[in-house]
């Protein structure tokens, strides 16, 4: 259902809303797109025309640093007009429904929507219901779907390491409740890398994870062998309805990554985290400030990729 509403009848990208259904060539030409938009960072005006007169609507219905400011960042380098709604002090909390929100900035002439909400499928309700010339890009819906992470993290997995089909991939943490580890697993699998593997007690496994197209381990110490990409997840306490863990000391001596921990890995593993880190929780300061760490490349790869699928999802109208 989630990958009909995403491509239009010609099989273009319209929404971007889950990993889940979109065909290796599409996530390849994200990736690719995304790789001709890093270099922008770096010029004197740091602007390409690609969505001048289009108007770019930030909805975020719950917290969040990177994935705002980098949203924020990407449309305005794709030269769109940008509007970030602080949903704290909109009508949202006088009891304005979600749909009346999006009907009365639809009246505002916009072009797309960048949805974060805690609730699973909430991007995919805005999709459905919006007129059909807007494209609803979820920047993170509950438990559900983090795509657009999930693609800066595969592009930064790209830079480093060139070949999917050669790497182990190891997710270690609180898996259950990553709405980002669902929507990599989806990705890496589509990617075609040889192995990826989850690393977590069984209290933050879902059941049959294996039916996701992964390997289950239940011990770092074990599970980091031959791994040459580890991702770290934070606990999403949040999330959590009831006591998953004995504590948080408990949970860093058997899950956290140190940097003997580390050495477990191939030589040349990076270490990835997508953010926000609890040090001393997940992971220690040493290994997320380490030489093998990549936390703030993927911090920069979010600007490059997120012009990329906004630049993709706005041609399917034509931009310019
Ligand atoms: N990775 C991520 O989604 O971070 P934010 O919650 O800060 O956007």
């Amino acid at each position: 259902m989630i990958d009909n509403l995403q491509l239009n009848a010609e099989g273009r990208l319209k929404h971007f809303l889950s990993i889940e259904g979109l065909p290796k060539s599409l996530l390849t030409e994200i990736l690719d797109i995304a790789e001709s938009f890093v270099g922008i960072g770096d010029h004197q005006i740091k602007k390409v025309p690609l969505l001048r007169g289009k108007t770019i609507v930030n909805l975020f219905f719950e917290n969040s640093t990177r994935t705002r400011t980098t949203f924020e960042l990407a449309a305005k380098r794709l030269s769109a007009d940008v509007l970030s709604m602080s949903i704290s002090t909109s009508s949202t909390s006088k009891g304005e429904s979600l749909l009346d929100t999006i009907r009365n900035l639809e009246a505002m002439f916009v072009d797309m929507f960048v949805v974060r909400h805690a609730i699973s499928g909430a991007a995919h309700f805005i999709a459905q219901q919006t007129a059909p010339h807007i494209s609803v890009i979820n920047a993170g819906d509950g438990q559900h779907a983090h795509p657009t992470q999930a693609m800066l993290d595969m592009f930064t997995i790209r830079q480093i390491k060139k070949d999917f089909s050669t790497i182990r991939v190891a997710i270690i943490g609180d898996i259950l409740h990553s709405r980002v580890a669902r929507s990599q697993i989806q990705a890496l699998n589509t990617l075609g890398a040889a192995e990826v593997r989850v690393i977590a007690p069984k209290t933050l496994l879902p059941a049959h994870v294996e039916s996701l197209g992964v390997n289950v381990s239940h011990n770092l110490t074990e599970g980091l062998k031959d791994i040459d990409v580890i991702i770290m997840l934070r606990l999403q306490k949040e999330r959590m309805t009831s006591a998953l863990l004995p504590s948080e000391s408990e949970y860093f001596k058997c899950f956290g990554l140190t940097e003997a921990k580390l050495k477990l890995a191939k030589p040349d593993a990076i270490v990835m985290h997508p953010g926000p880190i609890n040090r001393g929780v997940e992971i220690d300061s040493k290994v997320a400030d380490g030489p093998q760490s990549v936390i703030l490349k993927q911090v920069s790869n979010g600007i490059a990729i997120r012009m990329a699928i906004m630049a993709l999802a706005m041609q399917k109208q034509g931009i310019n």
